[in-house]
């Protein structure tokens, strides 16, 4: 296989989910499919760093901690604390996990607003804000609801409308209410402080038509485009949780503000003690780089307008792809914190393994934005049939004869070398699926050449020849075809199913990689077959 790709070094990004609450397997969709694809790439030898962080601002984390009668502060360590465990289970590789209160990104915001602002792309404004009186606060657009100005469904949050994708201001909501007091909250003024987004418009326009995004989404934001662009409110007033706008009294950065340039600053605090790896290379020149972000459908407009805008008011490097996907959504409704019961990955790993749901994602996952159902009936039946039935069998009733009659040792050559290498030539296949992120692809491949393996297995019933005479070479011949297919799967499974791949690479005491993949498994001793995955009862069929 040629392992050298491309030589560029990758920086790959998820988006920062908020302090307030539980990683759920919602956040999860996009932080496996995130890690499969770094995995992947590890996998082929590229340099690949892979960061997050948690977005811990804004008034929702404020009125949080307030409810708990606790600092924010000691809010969002205990919150940073949990989700970097969550993440660790479900074994997503982040090379550094930050948070956006930290003294890097407080030093970033502030450098990046002042350079913005001396080069006049800064502007003061008097604005009219939902307030609410009894609460004495203005309203964040998550905490006023109202019908959408455009189609009028009911029950809209103030910055966009999750029927029609309209985006608008909070003040433009029909029939508007405080989340907080339930009362009807007034227009009040204030002078906020406006980052100059439409002096942007042309190089965003190519930048986005250049294709960096999925055709669908370009589509959505050209009609943005068509609309206008209007300059970016980057303040909030008092009381906000949240870093002082340098040089004003009582304002503070809009939380979008700090956790986009997040990205940056998260890069340079895990570059701390590392000496080889470059920040310029990374922000300031793309040559030999490639920076990649993903993210949920809901925050498109803020990856493809805001955020590079930042980018260019500063001559740093754009991103080189914004990967989109859709939401994960239980009986139909999106999974969200204020929405819909949801699973968080702690209720998940009660009940299941993480490789289960890495597996479940990647067989619905590809670059398209359309949302996943969480279906459990769909999710047993699939690892019980395509993970336990087909590949972790196969590997069962190969090595069961092996360890029992030829001391677990494989043979000296392939019986049917056609059938390795027709093996062989989909693994191309496969790491060009796994390029593209087409992860369905790559299971529903997985799950047909299962098929063709069990199928070779069956029709040389080893069982009978072993009847006659346990010792027949044929034996020992047919087995080692099944545990090299098995290696093929497992092989090509290894990004996706980290735990259940390692067990593997213990039982068939070899690494697995792709490029090793053209050398079969042979004159080798595995294992002694033990338990590698555990069927899914289906009395778990409603556990959610
Ligand atoms: N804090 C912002 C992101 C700032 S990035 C500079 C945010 N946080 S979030 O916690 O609401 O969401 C984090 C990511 O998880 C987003 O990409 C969002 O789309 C994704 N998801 C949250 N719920 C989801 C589902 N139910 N399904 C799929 N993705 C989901 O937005
Ligand atoms: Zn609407």
């Amino acid at each position: 296989m040629n392992t050298e790709l491309c030589k560029k070094k990758i920086l790959v990004t998820c988006a920062l989910p908020y302090a307030n609450g539980s990683i759920h397997i919602g956040h999860l969709l996009e932080h496996i499919q995130a890690d499969i694809w770094v995995r992947y790439h590890k996998m082929r030898n590229r340099k690949v760093f892979f960061i997050c962080a948690d977005d811990t601002h804004g008034t929702p984390i404020m009125l949080k901690a307030k409810e708990m009668n606790i600092f924010p502060r000691v809010l969002i360590k205990n919150v940073l604390k949990e989700h970097i465990l969550d993440f660790s289970y479900f074994n997503i590789s982040h090379d550094y996990y930050g948070h956006t209160n930290s003294k890097d990104n407080f030093n970033f915001s502030n450098k990046i607003f002042l350079n913005l602002k001396k080069k006049k792309y800064i502007v003061k404004k008097k604005i009219f804000q939902l307030y609410d009186s009894k609460k004495k606060i203005f309203l964040p657009d998550r905490l006023v609801k109202g019908s959408c100005p455009k189609c009028k469904k009911k029950n809209q949050y103030g910055d966009h409308c999750e029927s029609c994708g309209c985006v608008y201001s909070a003040s433009d909501l029909l029939f508007p209410k405080s989340e907080l007091s339930h009362s009807i909250p007034v227009l009040k003024e204030s002078t906020h402080i406006f980052y100059n987004l439409p002096i942007f418009k042309n190089q965003l326009k190519d930048w986005i038509c250049s294709g960096v995004l999925q055709k669908t989404v370009e589509n959505k934001i050209k009609e943005w485009f068509l609309k206008g662009l209007k300059k970016w409110d980057i303040s909030r007033d008092s009381p906000y949780f949240g870093f002082k706008i340098p040089g004003y009294k009582n304002k503070y950065f809009y939380v979008w503000w700090d956790a986009s340039i997040c990205y940056i600053s998260t890069f340079k605090s895990f570059l701390k003690n590392k000496k080889n790896i470059s920040f310029d290379e990374f922000w300031k020149n793309d040559s030999s780089t490639d920076l990649y972000h993903f993210i949920g459908k809901d925050i498109i407009y803020f990856h493809s307008l805001f955020w590079p805008a930042i980018l260019l008011g500063m001559n740093f490097r754009l991103p080189t792809k914004i990967f989109v996907h859709g939401y994960v959504t239980f009986k139909k409704k999106k999974m969200s914190k204020s929405k819909n019961k949801l699973i968080s990955a702690r209720t998940w790993l009660k009940h299941f393994d993480s490789d289960s749901l890495r597996y479940y994602y990647a067989s619905q996952l590809s670059s398209s934005i359309k949302d996943i159902e969480f279906n459990t009936q769909e999710f047993i039946n699939r690892i019980n049939s395509n993970i336990v039935n087909k590949i972790v069998n196969l590997a069962s009733r190969c090595s069961s004869f092996l360890n029992i009659n030829f001391n677990g040792i494989l043979s000296e050559f392939l019986l049917k070398k056609d059938l390795y290498d027709l093996f062989l030539k989909k693994t191309k296949k496969v790491l060009h699926l796994f390029q593209k992120q087409e992860f369905s692809s790559i299971i529903r491949i997985i799950t047909k050449y299962s098929d063709i393996a069990n199928h070779y297995i069956n029709k040389k019933v080893p069982w009978k020849l072993s009847k006659i005479n346990k010792n027949d070479i044929k034996i020992q011949l047919i087995c080692t075809m099944g545990i090299n297919l098995f290696r093929f799967l497992v092989t090509w499974l290894k990004p996706i199913m980290p735990n259940l791949s390692n067990r593997v690479e213990s039982f068939l005491r070899c690494t697995l990689s792709f490029h090793d993949l053209k050398n079969p498994l042979l004159k080798h001793k595995i294992s002694i077959f033990f338990h590698l995955y555990k069927r899914i009862s289906n009395s778990l069929i409603n556990v959610f």
